[in-house]
């Protein structure tokens, strides 16, 4: 497999042949680029358990696990990309002694009543297993912006059990604030289960909780039987509460419950378990261990997955103390019965679209094999990632097949092929990406001034711009 950055830097010595004849042909640049830049992943180095949110404020707030385990840290962004190279600051180190003098983990900060309240799990510093008298605890801000306000301790989380707790969260529903955590409970053989009530004050609960999901199917119990990190997406009339499984090496992966957003979500039959994980680990994308979720949206209003993830499988010791679990981002798309498909984790680069034909909206541009043609495939088949190859041209890369990109024959014919790296292979892979419309992209082919990515007789080539309308050289971006 090329590593991407050879692959650019190979594709780059070609490409200024393809922005010659792009230039000769008097092919416009692409257009300027959408408002907000596009995310590449990993989008944030070492931060783990991530939380991403856009507020009312218009800023995207971040904070994390970051690998010493030793401090609250907090960033904010106008974009999801700016985050990557955000100023972060520290809101709280660990204490010197006591039960919060250990590891921190898993921060979320939510406005809650009016404050700033940042949730976290926290354990003694004592050595030995007393380090995992793990509890939730919370600091408060004195003032209205996070970023500058004073933080100081809160208090601690009365949970049911007063065991082993970690990873909550808080989401409105119906009017009402839910605290969500994991949770060991006496008498129950797992690490944690996730229960949900609803919250009173920031620490203390308004009513009795109920026990929404205990690790029992093979994919949760995998070297530790859990359920942690729960984040919900409400959508389409349910509630998708996700939530994470298994030890955290290659085999933490995510689980999802939903509910519809009209039940008694304080009733555990409400919550059906899908039976399968929603998302996992990715042989061909490299991301292992996908997991600790949050949702978002992007800066166009379309929902984003947040998650960690580890661009290699093998970990030396602990996994817990591997450092390399770094925020990753991308695109939640929908099945037609309104369920989240979460697809693969899309592995390190530029985020990748979804391209439409205007004239098939409910179908992708997407590959089968080395095939390429238009349908509803799996999500992963229609995900191309925009790779650029100098002179402003990018090859068009699924997120599956990542060493291969969309080529043109000399018959107009369209494939999939292994990156190469000369440049004819440049010239016939070289796509100017132009926007044409809110939303809508054509590509023309660089090295044909003239010829672009068409959409015609039910068929992907790439020929002359014709009269049909809609025209056949747009495609609606997801
Ligand atoms: O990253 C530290 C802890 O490990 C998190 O709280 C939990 O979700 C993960 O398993």
């Amino acid at each position: 497999m090329i590593d991407v950055n050879r692959r650019l830097f190979l594709a780059g010595a070609a490409g200024t042949a393809v922005a010659a004849q792009a230039q000769a042909a008097g092919l416009a640049t692409p257009a300027a680029a959408t408002a907000a830049p596009v995310p590449v992943n990993p989008l944030v180095r070492n931060r783990a358990d991530a939380q991403v949110f856009r507020h009312t404020d218009g800023w995207y707030y971040l904070t994390g696990s970051v690998p010493e385990y030793d401090r609250l840290v907090l960033r904010r962004s106008r974009t999801i990309a700016g985050l990557a190279t955000a100023q972060e600051r520290v809101l709280w180190r660990h204490e010197k002694t006591g039960p919060m003098s250990g590891f921190l983990w898993a921060p979320e900060i939510h406005l809650f009543q009016g404050k700033w309240v940042m949730y976290f799990a926290a354990g003694p510093s004592g050595g030995g297993e007393d380090v995992f008298r793990i509890r939730t605890y919370a600091i408060v801000c004195d003032g209205p912006d996070p970023m500058t306000g004073n933080w100081k301790v809160l208090g601690k989380f009365e949970s049911p059990f007063d065991g082993f707790n970690l990873d909550s969260t808080i989401f409105e529903h119906r009017g009402v604030s839910y605290f969500c955590w994991a949770e060991r409970e006496p008498g129950i053989d797992t690490n944690s289960n996730l229960y949900l009530a609803p919250l009173k004050t920031p620490l203390t609960l308004g009513a009795k909780a109920v026990r929404l999901t205990v690790p029992t199917l093979d994919w949760e119990i995998r070297g530790f039987k859990v359920a942690e990190a729960p984040a919900v997406l409400a959508r389409n009339g349910r509630l998708f509460m996700t939530y994470s499984a298994s030890a955290t090496d290659d085999r933490y992966s995510l689980g999802m419950l939903t509910a519809r957003d009209d039940a008694n979500i304080m009733d555990a039959k409400s919550w059906v378990k899908s039976p399968q994980p929603v998302f996992v680990s990715s042989e061909v994308t490299s991301v292992y261990g996908p997991g600790h979720n949050s949702f978002t949206v992007d800066e166009q209003g379309r929902d984003v997955l947040v998650y960690h993830g580890r661009d290699y499988k093998a970990i030396k010791g602990d996994p817990l103390f591997d450092p390399n679990r770094h925020t990753r981002v991308q695109r939640i798309y929908y099945r037609e019965d309104g369920t989240p498909d979460f697809g693969i984790p899309v592995g390190n680069g530029p985020v990748p679209d979804r391209f439409s034909p205007v004239g098939a909206a409910d179908s992708f541009l997407m590959h089968e094999g080395d095939r390429v043609t238009v349908g509803k495939g799996p999500i992963p088949a229609s995900q191309f990632r925009a790779v650029p190859s100098a002179g402003g041209a990018v090859m068009l890369v699924p997120v599956d097949a990542p060493d291969k990109c969309l080529i043109a024959g000399t018959d107009g014919t369209v494939r999939l092929a292994p990156i190469a790296k000369d440049r004819q292979f440049a010239m016939r892979s070289g796509f100017l990406r132009q926007s044409v419309g809110k939303d809508e992209v054509r590509f023309a082919l660089a090295g044909r001034p003239g010829q672009y990515l068409l959409y015609r007789g039910g068929k992907i080539l790439v020929g002359v711009q014709d009269r049909a309308f809609p025209p056949s050289t747009n495609f609606k971006v997801s």
